[in-house]
């Protein structure tokens, strides 16, 4: 889970504090820099490199005011915005290791203050996705991935669509909450490219 998306939750858990179960017009009179001002306030000391992932983008920003329902015009300029920052990988083949993948499903270290900066590093996808059968504990506040490559026929423009995804979420939905985790440079280009793999290989346990 990524510095930014903490936030949003340590945010939306804020402003149920102050005014449970309401939107921002409604929220007794505080204002969004209010709060803002107070989030701030709690990284007083931001790890080295932690700052950029403090202050929200405009795409997160955006989403956070409207509670992840922007108007159709921000929508679309977050479609435009996010699709345009997305870097593919310049060998242009975007499969890895099915097997270094499993790991970044798998692992959910490397985003906290506790966790060490060399430390293993992953994409936590267990969290909010079923991916391989034989895994038996996951989160389902995404869909169910599993059989996710075998169910597209393995096709090489879906995997490249998937990459994408991965790479950045709301290039494809706008305020997901999926985590946008080569934008953010969570995950590296190698990682991402395996966990493609890791949904895309026949050999996979996700598509046995
Ligand atoms: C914090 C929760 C969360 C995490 C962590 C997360 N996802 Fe997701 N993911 C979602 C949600 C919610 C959706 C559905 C909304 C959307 O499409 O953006 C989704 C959608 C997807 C989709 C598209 C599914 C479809 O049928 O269109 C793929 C592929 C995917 N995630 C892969 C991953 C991978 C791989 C990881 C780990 C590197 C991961 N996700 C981590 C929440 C998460």
């Amino acid at each position: 889970m990524n510095g930014t998306f903490k936030l949003l939750l340590a945010s939306v858990a804020l402003c149920a504090a102050v005014s449970p179960g309401g939107l921002w017009a409604e929220s007794g009179g505080v204002a969004p820099g209010v709060v803002d001002a107070y989030v701030k306030g709690t990284w007083k000391t931001p790890a080295e490199g932690w700052q950029a992932r403090i202050d929200q983008d405009e795409t997160q920003r955006i989403c956070s005011l409207s509670r992840n329902q922007p108007s159709k015009a921000d929508f679309a300029a977050i479609l435009a915005r996010e699709k345009a920052s997305v870097v593919m990988p310049a060998d242009g083949n975007v499969l890895g290791k099915w097997e270094d993948g499993e790991k970044v499903a798998q692992i959910g270290t490397g985003g906290q203050f506790s966790d060490s900066a060399t430390g293993p590093r992953g994409g936590n996808c267990y969290a909010c996705h079923q991916m391989a059968r034989r895994e038996l504990s996951y989160g389902t506040l995404g869909p169910s991935l599993e059989d996710y490559g075998k169910i597209r026929k393995f096709a090489a423009a879906e995997a490249t669509a998937t990459y994408t995804k991965i790479y950045n979420a709301q290039s494809i939905l706008p305020c997901s909450n999926m985590p946008r985790f080569g934008h953010n440079k969570f995950l590296s280009e190698q990682q991402i490219k395996d966990v493609t793999a890791y949904l895309f290989d026949p050999a996979s346990p996700v598509n046995k």
